[in-house]
C-alpha cells in the first residue's frame, strides 16, 4: 500500500501540473492520493480516511460515492455518453431545463462544464443583449472588491483577488470596483446591516455616475468564499436588484458557490428574496459528480436574441454542452434534495452543527461565523494557517485555509457524528499549534 502510495505520488510530480499550487511546495508529504470515497470521508491510497471539510473544493453536496447520484449516472451510461447539442437535444437536457426553471423563475438554460465558462457565458450575454438593443456603450462590468468569479480572461476581470489577477492585469478587461459590502469584523446583525447600507450608498454613487457604459454588476450572492468567506447583509441584495432595474444594468448572480443548499437556502439570492437577471451556477448543480455548469437568463434577454440576423445570434458553444452524463448527475442531484427533503431538514441541521462548532470560540480565534452549511474564523496572524492545515491533516481532516481564514464547508449529508470529530480534531490542532484556550 505504501509503496503504491509514494509511486503515485513521485508520478503525479513527474507529470501532473496541479492547480493553483505552488508545485515547488510539494513533496512526497504533502501530496495525497486518494483511492475512493466513502460519503462525507476520502479514502487514501495508504487506507488513512479523512474528513471532506471543504467538500472537494465546494462541490459535493451528497458524499462521495453516494448511491442514489451513481445509480443515474450509470443508467445513463448504458444509453449514450455524450450528444452534442447544437441541431440536437436529448431528454436529460429538457428535463434539467425545465426544473432548473421552476427552481430559479429564470427562462433559458445555456451548457457548459465549469464555473469560469458559466461567467464567460454571462458577460457576453449581458455585453451581446445590450448591442443588440442599440447601447453599443454598455461595455462594461461592475464588480465588488474581493470578489471572485474564476480564472479565464473574462472572469478574471471582474475578479479582484490579486494573488489570482495580478500577473495577468496586462490581459484583463478593465472594470468598475466596488467596496466591498463585508465588513472585516463581524460583530452583530445591526452593525452587518449598517456596513452594507454604508456600502450601498457609495456603490450607488459609481453606478449613478458610469451606466451608460455598464451592462451588468456581477456579484457573489451574500458570501464571498475564495477571498475569505467574507458574508454580508441580504439588504444590500436587495437595494441592488432595484437600483440595477433603474438604471438599465443586469444583475448576474454569481451561486457557482454558494447555490444548492450552502447558505441554508436553495439558492442565495432568497435570502433577499429577489431574483437576478443571470444566474451562473456549477459545482453543486451535479451534486459534485462530473463537470457541469449553467448560465440562466430571464425571457427578457432571451428573446432580445431571436432575431433572424447572424450578429444578433449567440454563437457560443463548447463541445461538451449539455453533456447527458452531467445532466443525468444533476436531475438526480435535484431529485435527492426533493426525496430526501433535504432543504426542509437543514434548518435544524446548522443549529445542531453550530452549537458543536461555535465551541471552538473558546479559543483565541477572531471574527467566527456560521451562515448556513459554512462556518470561517481567522486564525491569530502570529499562528502559520499553512500548519494548522498541516497539523489538521495529521488529524484526519482535509480542509484550505484562504490566508489566515480557516472555513468549513463540509457536504450538506454531513452528520452530527462527522461533526463532533471534526469539533474534536480542531481543538488538537490548537492545542499543538498553541492557540490558547480563553475561556
Ligand atoms: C463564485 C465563484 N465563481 C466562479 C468560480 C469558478 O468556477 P470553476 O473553478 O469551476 O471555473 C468559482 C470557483 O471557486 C467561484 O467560487
Amino acid at each position: 500500500m505504501k509503496k503504491k502510495f509514494s509511486m503515485i505520488v513521485k508520478e503525479s510530480l513527474e507529470h501532473v501540473w496541479h492547480p493553483c499550487s505552488r508545485m515547488a511546495d510539494y513533496s512526497e508529504l504533502n501530496l495525497l492520493p486518494i483511492k475512493s470515497g466513502d460519503k462525507s470521508w476520502l479514502i487514501a491510497e495508504d487506507g488513512k480516511k479523512y474528513f471532506d471539510s471543504i467538500s472537494s473544493w465546494w462541490v459535493n453536496l451528497f458524499g462521495h460515492n453516494n448511491p442514489f447520484i451513481k445509480k443515474r449516472i450509470i443508467a445513463q451510461l448504458n444509453k449514450i455518453e455524450h450528444v452534442m447539442l447544437s441541431g440536437m437535444t436529448h431528454e436529460p437536457v429538457v428535463d434539467l431545463s425545465r426544473k432548473l426553471k421552476i427552481l430559479t423563475n429564470l427562462d433559458h438554460c445555456f451548457y457548459s462544464s465549469d464555473g469560469s465558462s458559466a461567467v464567460e457565458i454571462a458577460l457576453k450575454i449581458s455585453f451581446h443583449y445590450w448591442k443588440n438593443k442599440g447601447f453599443n456603450k454598455k461595455t462594461k462590468f461592475a464588480m465588488l472588491s474581493d470578489s471572485y468569479h474564476g480564472e479565464t480572461i473574462g472572469a478574471l476581470s471582474v475578479t479582484d483577488v490579486d494573488i489570482f489577477s495580478n500577473n495577468y492585469k496586462g490581459l484583463l478587461l478593465k472594470n468598475f470596483l466596488l467596496p466591498n459590502p463585508s465588513p472585516k469584523e463581524y460583530s452583530n446583525e445591526k452593525a452587518l446591516k449598517a456596513y452594507a447600507l454604508e456600502s450601498f450608498e457609495k456603490a450607488r454613487a459609481i453606478l449613478e455616475k458610469n451606466h451608460n457604459s455598464i451592462a451588468g454588476l456581477i456579484i457573489e450572492p451574500i458570501v464571498q468564499c475564495a477571498s475569505g468567506m467574507n458574508c454580508y447583509h441580504p439588504v444590500y441584495l436587495k437595494k441592488m436588484r432595484q437600483l440595477c432595474k433603474k438604471l438599465n444594468i443586469h444583475l448576474i448572480a454569481d451561486e457557482i458557490a454558494v447555490g444548492f443548499g450552502r447558505t441554508g437556502k436553495m439558492f442565495a439570492c432568497e435570502h433577499a428574496s429577489i431574483n437576478p437577471d443571470i444566474l451562473c451556477l456549477s459545482k453543486g448543480l451535479s451534486g459534485g459528480y462530473l463537470p457541469l455548469a449553467a448560465t440562466l437568463v430571464c425571457k427578457k434577454i432571451y428573446n432580445e436574441f431571436l432575431d433572424a440576423k447572424i450578429d444578433k445570434t449567440f454563437l457560443h458553444s463548447h463541445s461538451f454542452t449539455g453533456n447527458p452524463l452531467a445532466c443525468s448527475a444533476a436531475l438526480a442531484t435535484l431529485d435527492f434534495f426533493e426525496d430526501k427533503q433535504v432543504m426542509e431538514a437543514l434548518d435544524k441541521k446548522i443549529t445542531k452543527f453550530d452549537s458543536f462548532i461555535s465551541k471552538l470560540n473558546e479559543f483565541e480565534i477572531n471574527n467566527y461565523k456560521n451562515i448556513g452549511m459554512i462556518w470561517r474564523f481567522d486564525l491569530p496572524e502570529r499562528f502559520s494557517a499553512k500548519q494548522f492545515e498541516q497539523f489538521s491533516r495529521d488529524e484526519k481532516i482535509l480542509l484550505r485555509p484562504i490566508g489566515q481564514t480557516i472555513y468549513f464547508m463540509p457536504p450538506l449529508s454531513t452528520t452530527i457524528k462527522d461533526i463532533k470529530f471534526l469539533v474534536k480534531a480542531i481543538r488538537k490542532v490548537f492545542i499543538k499549534l498553541g492557540v490558547e484556550c480563553v475561556k
